[in-house]
């Protein structure tokens, strides 16, 4: 099919996503956020989380069908994310998939929610050059993925060993005492802080470590390191430069991600790097893995931050490859699967 309007839902956290697209053209994302609704208990709450999908997804649905301006009969597929993500939040989007494709009589694919973050530069950008190699980094998943094919052929070729890089901003804002997600506010104090003002460690990146884990994360030595450097200085009554822990554990984070990005791209010999995942909205992570994948003569792709954040259109795009791929639909008596793996990109 030349170029399929396919409808995608994304309800795995904390956000109801609605997309719609042909082909590689986006029509419409409408995303409503449940974040303020969790962020007095500093991190998501999964039954909070699901009540407020079930409220959301209808009236995000018919907003989205408004502003791309279709008939619902017109399209041609249904998208949806399978996993991984909440168990009781994934299965309010696939319910509501489920229905569509039954009452329209159209196919349902269900999606890997981390597959979509990777794809979804294909919206900005055209689309991908594989082999590529992909560094995926959101609230609960760092990953450096070799995509031979976006729609079928992912191999993962390292990973975090404890936390995921938005868990580290989510962790170390809320002991510097600043809101949830961490993300955006470390990011916004970071700009008004000295990244070199304080030497926090990289980790995983000793020759020792290097010898398991080239290609592995870790940031929860990283996190330990912030969460001590601040308690000794409350211990000696002095104050806490919020602005500069910031930017140095935001340093310390971009370094260690761009290094061993470019690493492996330069490994494997893929001259073609994409960014993807909530973090990938960070200015410095962005910057920086530009600068090295420049020098490095690799060629780096990344979406605008609006498209970074979950959403629906990045399922509804990973959906239209699927369909232009001529992938075999999902089962309608597919269940959600909190913990897909991301080497399956079909359920
Ligand atoms: O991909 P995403 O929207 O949801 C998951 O699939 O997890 O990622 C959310 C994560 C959160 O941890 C949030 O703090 C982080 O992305 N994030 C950022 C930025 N914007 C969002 N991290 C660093 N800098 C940002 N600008
Ligand atoms: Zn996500």
């Amino acid at each position: 099919m030349n170029a399929p309007l396919v409808l995608g839902i994304e309800s795995s956290c904390d956000e109801t996503g609605v997309g719609i697209v042909r082909g590689r053209e986006l029509l419409a994302s409408e995303v409503a956020s449940s974040v303020d609704l969790h962020a007095r208990f500093g991190g998501v709450v999964p039954e909070v989380a699901s009540r407020a999908h079930l409220e959301a997804i209808a009236p995000a649905l018919r907003r989205a069908v408004d502003k791309a301006g279709i008939d619902l009969a017109d399209i041609d597929a249904v998208a949806v994310t399978a996993g991984p993500g909440l168990m009781g939040s994934l299965v309010v989007g696939l319910a509501a998939a489920k229905a569509l494709s039954a009452a329209l009589g159209k196919p349902l694919y269900g999606l890997n929610h981390l597959v979509g973050h990777v794809v979804v530069d294909v919206l900005e950008h055209g689309p991908l050059t594989t082999p590529c190699l992909a560094l995926l980094v959101s609230g609960g998943h760092t990953n450096l993925l070799l995509v031979r094919d976006i729609t079928g052929d992912i191999t993962e070729i390292g990973t975090t060993i404890d936390d995921a890089a938005g868990e580290a901003y989510d962790k170390v804002a809320r002991l510097l005492g600043l809101p949830y997600p961490g993300g955006p506010v470390i990011d916004a104090a970071a700009s008004r802080g000295d990244p070199r003002a304080i030497a926090f460690p990289r980790g995983l990146t000793s020759r020792r470590d290097l010898e398991r884990h080239r290609f592995d994360f870790s940031f929860s030595g990283l996190k330990t390191a912030v969460a001590r450097w601040v308690e000794t200085r409350l211990r000696d009554g002095l104050p806490v430069p919020v602005d500069d822990v910031a930017a140095s554990f935001q340093e310390a984070v971009a370094d260690v991600l761009t290094a061993k990005t470019v690493d492996a791209a330069l490994h494997f010999g893929v001259p073609d790097v994409l960014l993807g995942g909530g973090v990938a909205a960070n200015s410095r992570l962005r910057g920086l893995l530009e600068e090295r994948c420049q020098a490095a003569g690799l060629v780096l792709r990344r979406p605008r931050p609006g498209l970074c954040t979950d959403n629906g259109a990045m399922i509804a795009v990973l959906g239209a490859e699927a369909v232009m791929a001529g992938r075999a639909p999902s089962d309608l008596s597919i269940g959600a699967d909190s913990g897909m793996p991301v080497t399956t990109v079909i359920a």
